[in-house]
């Protein structure tokens, strides 16, 4: 094998060069762009960090401005693509059916040109739709009419109207709400070389059409030891809360190597402390629930849970600490978001930082197609034996 290296899942192996984000997984930092991600959840807008990482700057008033007219513009889908969601089987996980979605977007939307200006608009056209398709996927999967998105509101509050309005009884957009999903989609806009960003790295070094790599970014995200993690943690403290185990019983399944559970929302390949994400969104889920005056039982047992790991000298040893899908869960909860919705509300976020990440990929002149090597330990050369001589 000579200089090959074995590296299981890329460790140890920088397979490419980035300004967009950075981290330190030793001390908890977190920067996109170089701004402390605690700045940019303070006061930038999802639109705005969305700016950020795909062009390098914040953007000026106008700039800004001619974005949001850009993403209200793009909103509505093509008509012939909601049939896509009409016949998909009724509990068909939302997650499938955006990555289809947004794989057919490159025959819908051929107009890709290489020109920077048109590939802007390509950015923006994303960005509009996947919250478009979300929603849509959400209402469509309820058997309720489809709600348009409005003009006169903002990315955010757009999303939660089309996912929650009725004529029955109308949404009220409530600002606490909109501020808490602005926050929640700026901690997931970016996070380096993560398994969703490397599958949009490796499939975009094919020079395939960014729709087509994206919808490998939203597969990828799917599974439960990345994005669909948000999921699986609510799914564990449900399952806690409605079979009544304890927090020491969780902690010993966690903690047995015989048994394949794991406590969700816990450990990370790159922080060995605190996740600088997960601080934010645990203040965030105790701000919203209080500002709307709901308790959630699961917030207190992810509180207990949370206490008892970092007590134990198994998860003190291997530096297990909250990650950003332990609290994010609480916070989708205590905005209405379905349980089966949290990792498209994930995808969301993440997109900014997908397109990113395949822009500066494809516009390195260095960059070459992925293509790793492997250790061989298969059979040495034998012959081939016909059929009917095989034992
Ligand atoms: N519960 C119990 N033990 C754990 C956990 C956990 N959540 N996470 C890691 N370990 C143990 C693991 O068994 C291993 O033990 P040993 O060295 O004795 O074999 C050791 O800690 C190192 O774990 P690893 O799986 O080798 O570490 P990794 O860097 O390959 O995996 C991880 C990182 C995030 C996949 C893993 O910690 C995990 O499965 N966590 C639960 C799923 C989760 O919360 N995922 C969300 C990650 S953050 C958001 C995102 O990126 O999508």
């Amino acid at each position: 094998t000579g200089y090959i290296t074995f590296d299981p899942g890329f460790g140890n192996t920088g397979t490419c060069r980035s300004a967009i984000t950075y981290m330190d997984g030793e001390k908890g930092i977190l920067r996109y762009r170089g701004i402390p991600i605690e700045q940019l959840a303070e006061h930038s807008t999802f639109v705005e960090t969305a700016f950020l990482l795909i062009t390098g700057q914040l953007p000026t008033r106008e700039e800004l401005t001619r974005t949001s007219v850009y993403l209200n513009d793009f909103s509505p889908l093509h008509e012939n693509m909601k049939a896509f969601y009409q016949n998909y089987p009724p509990k068909a996980h939302p997650m499938g059916i955006l990555s289809a979605m947004v794989n057919a977007m490159r025959s819908f939307y051929p107009e890709l040109i290489d020109l920077e200006e048109e590939m802007n608009k390509t950015y923006l056209r994303l960005i509009s739709k996947i919250r478009t398709m979300a929603a849509m996927a959400y209402r469509i999967s309820l058997g309720e009419r489809v709600v348009y998105p409005r003009p006169d509101l903002c990315y955010c509050a757009n999303f939660l109207n089309m996912m929650f309005d009725s004529v029955v009884v109308p949404y009220h957009v409530d600002d606490d709400l909109v501020r808490a999903l602005n926050v929640f989609w700026i901690l997931h806009a970016d996070h380096e070389q993560n398994c969703s960003t490397t599958a949009v790295r490796v499939v975009g070094s094919g020079k395939v059409n960014i729709y087509s790599t994206i919808s490998a970014g939203i597969s990828a995200l799917w599974g439960p030891l990345h994005g669909g993690a948000n999921q699986a943690v609510v799914n564990m403290l449900e399952d806690i809360h409605k079979k009544g185990l304890t927090i020491k019983d969780c902690i010993a399944k966690a903690k047995d190597k015989t048994d394949p559970f794991r406590l969700m929302g816990f450990g990370h390949r790159v922080y060995k402390t605190y996740d600088p994400r997960a601080k934010i969104m645990k203040k965030m889920g105790d701000i919203i629930l209080s500002k709307i005056k709901r308790k959630d039982p699961l917030l207190d047992i992810a509180q207990r849970l949370e206490e008892a790991a970092l007590k134990d000298s198994y998860f003190k040893e291997k530096n297990l600490y909250p990650n950003v899908d332990f609290y994010s869960g609480i916070v989708l909860r205590a905005m209405g978001i379905p349980t089966n919705m949290f990792t498209v509300m994930f995808a969301i976020g993440r997109l900014p930082g997908w397109i990113a990440q395949w822009k500066e990929d494809v516009s390195d002149p260095e960059m070459k197609i992925s293509r790793p090597r492997q250790i061989y330990t298969g059979h040495q050369e034998r012959g081939y034996i016909p059929i009917d001589d095989r034992e």
